[in-house]
């Protein structure tokens, strides 16, 4: 039996503060994939944000402005219901260990009891990627170490938060 497939169009979310080159691997390989990826930065509640909406977003823009295939979209409700806004059948989350599966899980489940037409799907992180985390950056940046913070972070990037942070 022929059905038509749902798996053309995906979103990716996050909260992205900021995005790094693992997210960014991430992006690169689901948009190798699909035909269209929607990056969506969402609002965790339960998180504090370093950089506000506008900075998070110009670094996601910045960040897969060569990835033909992905836009960069940003909403304060829930993404399931931004998902079906956008006609995504799957939401795409990276994981890098058991931490991050664990965590993923809790959010697909839930995410599954809203909208259980929408599959979450996870990609493992490439090679070398495991230690790369928004949490980090972050991190290297109160400590005032721009460069290291640059070496994780999307081309361009570092000039955005230079910027944000009046350096
Ligand atoms: O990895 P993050 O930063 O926690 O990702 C944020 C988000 C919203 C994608 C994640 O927390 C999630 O999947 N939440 C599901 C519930 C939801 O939609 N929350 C948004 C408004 S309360």
């Amino acid at each position: 039996m022929k059905t038509e497939k749902k798996l053309h169009r995906a979103i990716v979310p996050g909260s992205f503060d900021p995005m790094t080159l693992g997210h960014l691997d991430v992006l690169r390989r689901v948009a190798a994939l699909y035909d269209e990826i929607y990056l969506a930065l969402l609002i965790n509640p339960n998180k504090e944000y370093l950089f506000d909406l506008e900075t998070r977003f110009s670094i996601a823009q910045i960040g897969c402005a060569d990835i033909e295939n992905v836009r960069v979209v940003h909403d304060d409700g829930m993404l399931v219901d931004l998902a079906r806004k956008l006609g995504c059948g799957a939401i795409i989350k990276g994981v890098r260990n058991s931490t991050d599966f664990e965590y993923e899980m809790k959010m697909a489940f839930f995410n599954r009891e809203l909208a259980p037409e929408i599959e979450t799907l996870f990609l493992p992180c490439s090679d070398g990627l495991g230690e790369v985390s928004s949490t980090r950056v972050r991190c290297l940046l109160e400590k005032g170490d721009l460069a290291e913070a640059e070496k994780l972070l999307p081309n361009g990037a570092i000039d955005i938060i230079r910027k944000n942070r009046g350096l």
